[in-house]
């Protein structure tokens, strides 16, 4: 027998050898949330859902109408990698008009989902060893997507007496020589918390001054409750180290459109795009026109969902904290609330949130996202982007379920 027959006839390893960044980083826990739910579903579950972060609204008609135009315009090829000029051009004019923000379509990329925006942006700047500062509680994807890309987190404490609000004060206190990034999310998810104009507008020009990229995210930025919407990037002067990563996925209720972009210098942009095109290439030609009547089109939707958020905000804090063993803090965005659980998981004999959560989800048929995921050790998070009757079902199920203890 040769040598390299001996070789071939070896068994396959039953094991795949998986690379080493992908041990990096870990499911996301609010799609591991949902599928556990589909299960019971399919099971025949009755369930009341406030897992997954996706609005109960259907995508408007006319951006519905615009995609189905497309496809029977067989608009449906490949496109430029990094979007229509056209699609670009309409994402830069609605930020500059409602945000006062300046950037030519050469800034933009429309990505696939803002996820992608943000994977793409920390892909390109991040670097082994790099420090990213990350305000806590955090939105699950950044902790793994700055791991992926072999980055620190360096996690900001924020106080929940205080809102978990970031202030410009601590960001400035957890820069080191190391520092070579920041993300902030506001509104929070998956807190609500708003970063005050002020003090957004002090760390856009910190982290200019510092020669440090600051990353927001503006997925919930038309979802403020208490004021007309507002960014960083209307601090036009410091857009050199500034990346917006945008999302028509909960503005429009587009989720499943996955319609996300990013604007920021030209340099960044090319190299997102050149990144882009060597994995997803464009996102789908036809999303790329519903895109557009989105951001062209009457903006009343937007007004009109934002008012039942709060309304439905209202309801579900005032349930929450009329249960005896949680509190919550006030969401001033976006569509979650973040109660504390530790009087609750005291009274019950239950160890941790995530143990509450599979309690929930089996005796109560809640669905919740538990708070270790997004770095906090006492806390649930409820999205209230459903229906007003599902928001009452779902706090009598969780009265219900607190009473037995
Ligand atoms: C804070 C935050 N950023 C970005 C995203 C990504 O949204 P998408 O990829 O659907 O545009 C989400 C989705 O839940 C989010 O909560």
């Amino acid at each position: 027998m040769s040598a390299t027959a001996t070789v071939s006839s070896a068994p396959p390893s039953a094991a795949p050898k998986f690379s080493e960044r992908i041990g990096r980083i870990e499911v996301s826990a609010t799609m591991a949330v949902t599928a556990a739910a589909a299960k019971l579903r399919a099971e025949g579950a009755k369930l009341v859902d406030f897992g997954a972060g996706e609005p109960h609204f259907a995508t408007p008609r006319h951006i519905k109408d615009a995609a189905i135009a497309a496809i029977e315009a067989n608009f449906s090829r490949y496109t430029v990698v990094s979007g229509i000029t056209e699609v670009r051009k309409a994402i830069v004019e609605r930020h500059a008009t409602d945000f006062g923000s300046s950037y030519s379509p050469e800034e933009a990329v429309f990505t696939t989902g803002g996820k992608l925006a943000l994977f793409n942006a920390i892909e390109v700047l991040v670097d082994h060893g790099d420090e990213v500062i990350l305000p806590v509680p955090y939105w699950v994807s950044y902790k793994d997507i700055i791991q992926y890309a072999g980055g620190k987190v360096v996690y900001l404490e924020t106080a929940e007496s205080e809102n978990f609000r970031v202030t410009a004060d601590a960001i400035e206190r957890a820069i080191t020589p190391r520092t070579k990034a920041i993300i902030l999310n506001s509104p929070s998810n998956p807190s609500g918390a708003v970063i005050s104009r002020a003090d957004l507008e002090r760390i856009v020009r910190l982290a200019h001054g510092r020669g440090i990229y600051l990353m927001l995210d503006e997925c919930y930025a038309y979802l403020i409750f208490n004021e007309a919407p507002f960014s960083g990037a209307s601090v036009t002067e410091a857009k050199e180290h500034l990346i917006v990563l945008g999302s028509l996925s909960k503005t429009y209720a587009m989720t499943g459109w996955r319609a996300g972009f990013a604007l920021g210098p030209k340099p960044i942009i090319s190299a997102m795009s050149k990144l882009q095109s060597q994995s997803t290439s464009s996102t789908a030609a036809m999303v790329q026109k519903a895109a557009i009547a989105a951001v062209t089109g009457s903006q009343e939707c937007v007004c009109e969902m934002r008012a039942d958020y709060i309304r439905l905000r209202d309801t579900i804090v005032d349930g929450l904290r009329s249960i005896p063993g949680i509190t919550c803090t006030m969401p001033e965005g976006a569509f979650y609330a973040y109660p504390n659980v530790s009087g609750l998981l005291k009274k019950s004999g239950i160890a941790t949130p995530a143990e509450l959560t599979t309690r929930l989800l089996h005796e109560a048929g809640l669905v919740v996202v538990p708070g270790e995921p997004f770095g906090t050790k006492e806390h649930i998070r409820l999205s209230y982007a459903v229906s007003h009757k599902d928001v009452e079902e779902g706090l009598a199920r969780l009265r219900g379920f607190v009473a037995k203890f």
